[in-house]
């Protein structure tokens, strides 16, 4: 595999500087009906996410993370409230925004390289065949697929799905991402250094970003801001600035006595959120 690129010499984006508005959720809520019953998913949620910053969303399974993004992505309208990305309603799929979803959605009759690089085919008609294999094979050499060109999604591993949708979702340059667990197979070591050079990437293309993740340590280490929510139905139980600068080293930060004062802070948070889940989830049974 070959080695990622680690270090990037372009400025720092301040994190604390005034910015407008790029995400705006006002009071949303989301019903789903199923089964002959209504289930609220998301309640009351109101978030502002200034461009250019990078946001991770914790919380217990089921509380309406991926809810959240597919709104934001403009795939699901919610049962009350708005969303607004830019100033405007998001009203339709929102063409502005990288969405990496939990599940991996390749093309299983594609091979690597093409489900990369239709994607840049979609992004720049007019690109020459060999503009579009330069930038495949550079994508490829970010996630570290070299040598799986030509295999089919079916022949990866979990972790090299979700790399190749990484690299599938980055050849588009959005301006926005949204990330629903994106390292979640990926063992410790890749794990970490995808963590890196996405940090990286983002600051290098200046990037708005909304991260959903399991892992607090993984939200404390990248994000400028973390949001906890509450068990089903999700509500915004704490907020907090994480206030370490830019750019991260993310393998230098977590033996900082300061990550572990924030991790342990927002510990205490989310676990009682975690224990009424689990609670919830065997008394529905
Ligand atoms: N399309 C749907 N139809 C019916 N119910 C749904 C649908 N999508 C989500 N839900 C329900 O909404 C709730 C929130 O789901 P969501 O997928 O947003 O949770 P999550 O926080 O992303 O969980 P996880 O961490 O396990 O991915 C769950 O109770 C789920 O069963
Ligand atoms: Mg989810």
């Amino acid at each position: 595999m070959p080695v990622l690129r680690l270090v990037h010499p372009e400025p720092a984006v301040g994190p604390t500087e005034a910015r407008r508005r790029k995400i705006g959720l006002e009071k949303v809520a989301v019903d789903f009906a199923t089964r002959g019953k209504t289930v609220r998913a998301v309640d009351g949620v109101t978030l502002e996410v200034p461009e250019k910053q990078f946001l991770a969303l914790v919380g217990p399974s089921g509380c309406g993370k991926s809810t959240i993004l597919n709104m934001v992505a403009g795939l699901l309208a919610p049962t009350e409230g708005t969303i607004e990305y830019d100033g405007a309603p998001v009203l339709a799929a929102n063409t502005r925004v990288g969405y990496m979803t939990q599940k991996d959605t390749l093309l299983p009759w594609r091979t690597v390289a093409d489900n990369i690089g239709i994607a840049f085919e979609l992004r720049c008609r007019k690109a020459s065949a060999g503009e579009r294999r330069e930038r495949v094979a550079e994508m490829i050499d970010l996630v570290g697929l070299g040598g799986f060109e030509r295999h089919y999604p079916a022949e990866l591993s979990g972790g090299m799905r979700k790399r190749a949708a990484l690299a599938r979702m980055l050849i588009y340059e959005p301006e926005t991402l949204l990330l629903d667990e994106p390292f979640g197979a990926l063992d410790a070591q890749l794990r970490l250094l995808l963590q890196q050079e996405l940090l990286h990437l983002v600051e290098r293309r200046q990037m708005t970003v909304i991260l959903v993740t399991h892992d607090l340590e993984e939200a404390v280490l990248m994000a400028d801001r973390v949001v906890v929510f509450t068990s089903r139905p999700g509500r915004i139980r704490a907020t907090r600035d994480i206030p370490f600068e830019r750019p991260r080293n993310a393998m230098e930060l977590r033996f900082r006595p300061e990550f572990s004062a924030i991790h342990e802070e927002l510990w205490n948070e989310l676990k009682d959120e975690f224990a009424a889940s689990i609670g919830g989830e065997r008394g529905a049974k």
